[in-house]
């Protein structure tokens, strides 16, 4: 049995990609699997949480002890993050949010013609951000997925998102990060950094998850 740091707490998680459809057959998405945050999820309820989990569409199980809701588009991850963030003590942003959508969604199937074609894209919500914004906010931790300039990126993107954590990958490893088993991470706070080394993202989430607790608790008795 883990330590149950987190009884009583909700946890809101999530996890995978989005999918931005272009017609009724193709779609926008990238290499998340989902394991991750799934392992959060999992470890957070192994610590005595309450935990929603949010999830892209993936090939993996409903974790044990979680409540899951399936999504698909980034608009929809939206609004259930914001129907479930007001109950929820700490919210955990790991999904693979789609940065763009097609603009115009084609409601046949695009026949080929030309030699070239070019799809036009807007702007997705930023989930954590308007999370972060809420006045009666969760714990939010988010994660930065950074090919280099890993902990300024991520540095960064902690404080324009307004948040409490975030946790800094190193993803141009293709041995951590995107679709891998294991992971290795640097978690930063406003006052203080860890760093993770490569390890199951299992053992991983266990580690991230009672560091979370720690500065949520710490945070909460200030
Ligand atoms: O799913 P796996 O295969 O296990 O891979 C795990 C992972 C690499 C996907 C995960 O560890 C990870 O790094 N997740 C964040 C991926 C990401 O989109 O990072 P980002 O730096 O682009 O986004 C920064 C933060 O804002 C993230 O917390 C993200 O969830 C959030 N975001 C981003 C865009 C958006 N429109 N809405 C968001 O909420």
């Amino acid at each position: 049995f883990l330590p149950q740091v987190l009884q009583g707490r909700r946890v809101l998680i999530t996890a995978g990609p989005t999918q931005e459809a272009i017609d009724p057959v193709r779609y926008i998405s990238n290499h998340s699997s989902g394991k991750m945050g799934y392992a959060l999820a999992e470890a957070a309820a192994n610590m005595g949480a309450q935990v929603t989990l949010v999830s892209g569409p993936t090939n993996l199980a409903e974790p044990v002890w979680s409540n899951r809701i399936p999504v698909t588009s980034a608009q929809q991850m939206l609004n259930a993050v914001e129907q479930a963030s007001h109950d929820h003590d700490i919210f955990i942003s790991c999904a693979a949010v789609a940065d763009y959508k097609v603009k115009d969604v084609a409601a046949e199937k695009i026949k080929k013609s030309q030699h070239q074609m070019s799809i036009q894209l807007d702007r997705n919500p930023d989930i954590l951000a308007t999370i972060a914004q809420q006045i009666e906010k969760p714990f939010c931790v988010g994660f930065a997925a950074e090919t280099n300039n890993v902990i300024e990126y991520a540095s960064g993107k902690m404080q324009r998102k307004n948040l409490d954590m975030i946790i800094a990958n190193d993803v141009s490893n293709k041995d951590i990060g995107f679709n891998s088993s294991q992971n290795a991470v640097t978690v930063l706070w406003p006052d203080g950094q860890q760093s993770f080394a490569q390890m199951d993202k299992s053992a991983l989430a266990e580690e991230l998850i009672r560091l979370i607790a720690k500065q949520f608790e710490q945070t909460r008795s200030n």
